[in-house]
């Protein structure tokens, strides 16, 4: 397809008019990206503090992802897993070793990582635990996002996303987020085989849990035999700043669920890690996906978690981001309109000073944008930040200064 030349305003009225209106995005139309900056097709350069949600944490068009991307699709690029190929095996070892676990499974997107947790985990319950046929039930944290599929809006709490959408999946329970309380007692149904949930709910608005919250819930699944499935697909991969969100609290998920920044945001890839007893449980022809686990998409993750070690970003994002919440809390104790900012690592969320599904949030990100720099509310009042991992503490107080500035022309 050959584009020419458009104003912002005719490329918006023509995703209005041919694509779906599924999404409501901040008007700005992107034409390049790289490292931490993206431009749009005027040709003004901003931050971006949203990082396709997480995927690009090793920055736009990271070269040494790039080069990886463009030599393997030169050689190979798909062969559908009805054959072998000489890319699949190396990376499973490499991406095994990497996270520590006997073996992975791979998909494409994030969802799809959700979806293969929550059948692995019911094969597991059936073949293993000894559960009855069809009587398998998973618990999952209210306000969770992990997709867009029926099984995963079957979880969601959030009406906007299952409304005139059942019937739902069953064999779901669903409890409160940060409340062990509450874990406790469904954990007592010895139907119960897993316990699906983010480190920190990204979607939700950035929720931290208590700093024993995981740990304990993780060690109370394991006390009844049930599967602590940990959705990394946002929190993974350095975000926080550790090379996995549950590394801050010193235990290994039983289930392991990757994607967004496994590819760098070149390619959707996505993976589901575990131990052979619960990985055996799916033979031949259960599951899969053409695209799963391709050559490009392995040369590429490869190259991806190559670069999180290499360049140091959990490091990055661990210093960076303590800067960065020291900093927004001068706002919140300075100003009115800023009332919260809470996070971990360069995943961090300011709440302002209005209602829930007041435009507050869309004001203050349209103002962002005006003053160079991208981000996008999750909820009315609440906005992330999450930034390129790849950024430097110089261009991180440049990016704090225009969330100041523009926090003071909403004061008053
Ligand atoms: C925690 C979490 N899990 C899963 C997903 C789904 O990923 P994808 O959009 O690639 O399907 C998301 C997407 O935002 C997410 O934040």
């Amino acid at each position: 397809m050959t584009t020419t030349a458009r104003s912002p305003q005719e490329y918006i009225d023509l995703e209005d008019q041919y694509g779906a209106h599924n999404y409501h995005p901040l008007p700005v139309v992107l034409e390049r990206g790289e490292g931490v900056y993206v431009w749009d097709v005027e040709g003004r350069k901003y931050y971006d503090f949203l990082s396709a949600y997480s995927a690009v944490n090793q920055g736009h068009c990271h070269p040494k992802i790039i080069a990886a991307l463009t030599s393997q699709a030169q050689t190979l690029t798909l062969t559908s897993r009805a054959f072998y190929n000489n890319i699949l095996g190396p990376f499973e070892k490499y991406i095994t070793e990497y996270f520590g676990y006997d073996k992975v499974l791979m998909m494409n997107s994030g969802v799809e990582g959700g979806e293969t947790a929550v059948k692995l985990c019911r094969k597991w319950a059936y073949e293993v635990k000894g559960v009855p046929a069809n009587q398998a039930k998973i618990i999952f944290a209210e306000n969770n996002f992990w997709g867009r599929t029926l099984a995963a809006i079957s979880s969601s709490s959030d009406p906007s996303c299952r409304n005139n959408f059942g019937p739902f999946m069953t064999g779901y329970e669903m409890v409160p987020y940060n409340d062990l309380d509450a874990l406790a007692k469904l954990l007592e149904d010895p139907n119960v085989a897993g316990f699906m949930v983010e480190p920190i709910q990204g979607e939700a608005g950035v929720v931290v849990p208590d700093d024993h919250y995981l740990k304990t819930a993780y060690e109370m699944c394991k006390a009844k035999n049930v599967l602590f499935i940990a959705d990394e697909v946002q929190t993974g991969i350095a975000r926080t700043g550790r090379r996995l969100c549950c590394d801050h609290h010193g235990f290994q998920p039983d289930i392991l669920v990757l994607g967004k920044a496994l590819s760098g945001g070149v390619l959707p890839v996505s993976a589901v890690l575990t131990r052979d007893e619960i990985m055996l449980t799916i033979k031949p022809g259960e599951h899969g996906s053409t695209f799963g686990g391709n050559p490009l998409s392995c040369a590429v993750s490869k190259a991806a978690l190559q670069v999180v070690k290499d360049e140091n970003l959990s490091e990055n994002a661990e210093t960076l981001g303590h800067i960065f919440r020291a900093e927004m809390q001068k706002l919140v104790d300075s100003t009115d309109f800023v009332r919260l900012v809470r996070g971990k690592g360069l995943l961090n969320a300011i709440e302002v000073n209005a209602d829930e599904d007041s435009s507050a949030g869309w004001d203050f990100c349209m103002k962002l944008r005006d003053n160079g720099l991208l981000a996008k509310p999750t909820h009315g009042n609440k906005i992330r930040f999450a930034p390129p991992l790849t950024i430097t503490e110089e261009q991180l107080m440049e990016c704090i200064e225009i969330i100041k500035k523009t926090a003071m022309e909403f004061e008053g």
